[in-house]
Order: structure tokens, then sequence, then C-alpha cells
């Protein structure tokens, strides 16, 4: 059994009080920070660019998990680096080039990771998946928080763990959207370790006792 990592996603922060917020789920025993970066052009809205991480890279300690919901996500890679990522994911929709792209993440010296749409199948993650740190399965269509689960995206995720086992990969398998106390349940034997909640987490009064319920 690998251990569950829960990533609360700053999205449903409080943007004029990041810091504080940030620091908040940090004492309350997240594991990573996720911090999703949209341009308006690959999903319809705008979020964060890599001057907050910067910023936020002087007030918390938690790994820092920046997942691009990006066009030209390779334009990115270099500054989301120095200013303090540690996981860089970003969309295999998004790019002709993914391979070389996680060769960039990594000759950043920063973990790389792949998401997918609901709708991409993870048969395209075939010739990349021996170079990955982590999968990120969407479980809602990205560019927004608050969305519902989609159920069918169980299957995906016990079919991705399937593989990742079958082959002795070492993958963090992560989902992300929708994942609150009662769906992380199904997730988690799905086969997920990695559990991105915005929220979820944001929205509850008990930081601590919804981050140990979503660890199950
Ligand atoms: C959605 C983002 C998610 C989002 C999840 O496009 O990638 O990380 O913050 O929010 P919840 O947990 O509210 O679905
Ligand atoms: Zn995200």
């Amino acid at each position: 059994e690998r251990p569950i990592i829960i990533a609360p996603s700053i999205l449903s922060a409080d943007f004029a009080n990041l810091g504080a917020d940030v620091r908040r789920v940090e004492e309350a025993g997240a594991d990573y920070l996720h911090i999703d970066v949209m341009d308006g052009t690959f999903v319809p809205n705008l979020t964060i660019g890599s001057c907050v991480v910067e910023s936020l890279r002087k007030v918390s300690n938690l790994v820092f998990d920046v997942h691009l919901m990006v066009e030209h996500p390779e334009t990115y890679i270099d500054s989301f680096a120095r200013a303090g990522a540690d996981n860089i994911t970003f969309h295999v929709e998004a790019t002709r080039h993914p391979h070389r792209l996680i060769q960039q993440i990594k000759a950043a010296g920063c973990r790389a990771g792949v998401a997918l749409n609901p709708g991409t199948s993870i048969y395209t993650l075939e010739e990349l998946i021996d170079d990955l740190d982590m999968v990120l399965l969407m479980t809602v269509n990205p560019g927004f928080g608050g969305q519902k689960f989609i159920e069918n995206m169980v299957g995906k995720i016990h079919a991705l763990y399937h593989t990742v086992m079958e082959n002795e990969l070492n993958v963090d398998i992560a989902v992300d959207g929708g994942i609150n106390a009662e769906t992380s349940e199904s997730v988690r034997s799905a086969g997920a370790n990695v559990l991105v909640a915005g929220s979820a987490v944001y929205g509850a009064p008990d930081l601590a006792a919804v981050i140990r319920a979503l660890r199950g």
C-alpha cells in the first residue's frame, strides 16, 4: 500500500489572503500544495503565474505541485522551476512534444507529471510512462473548482493502477476534481495515491479534520 498524499488546491483559497491560507493547510497536515495555472485558452479561466509561486515559496515548506492548464507549456517550465515548483504537470492535450517536455522538466530539477482530461485515454501514456513521476487524472473537466466528480473515472484510475503495478512502475497516480470525503474512498480503492482537493478543503470549517478524512 502506497502512502496517501493530500494536495489542497489553492484555487479555492482566499486570494486576498493567500499566504495565510497556504499556512493554514500546511499546519493542518497537507503534504503538497496544488497550484492551478490557467491561461484562458487551454481552459476558460485565468489564475496565477510564476511570480505568485515565487512569493509563496518564501512562506511555505510544502511540496509545490504545479498543474499547468496552458497552451505552449514549454514556455513556462523554467520560470516555474526557478520560482520554486517541485512537481510540474502539463496536459498531454496541450503539446505535440510530451516526451521533450518531460525531459525539460527534469532538466530544470523538478519531478515530471502528465495530466489527462476526462476524455483522453490512458493509452496516450504508453511511450511516456517509464519517464514519468506522476500521472494526474482529471476527474472533472479542468477550468473551475467545485465541480461534480465524474463517476466513470473510477474505472480509468483502476486501469492505470493495474498498468503501474503490472510493470512495477514508480509512478504516482493523482486525481483532481470533485474529490471530497465521500469520493476519496472510491478513488483510493481504485489505486489513486495523490488526492487533490480544493473546495472540499477550503470550504470546511476544520481543515485538519477534512485532510484526515481524505487520507482515509
Ligand atoms: C480544476 C483544477 C482543480 C480544482 C479542483 O480545473 O485543476 O485542481 O482546483 O477543485 P475541486 O476540488 O473543488 O473540484
Ligand atoms: Zn488542478
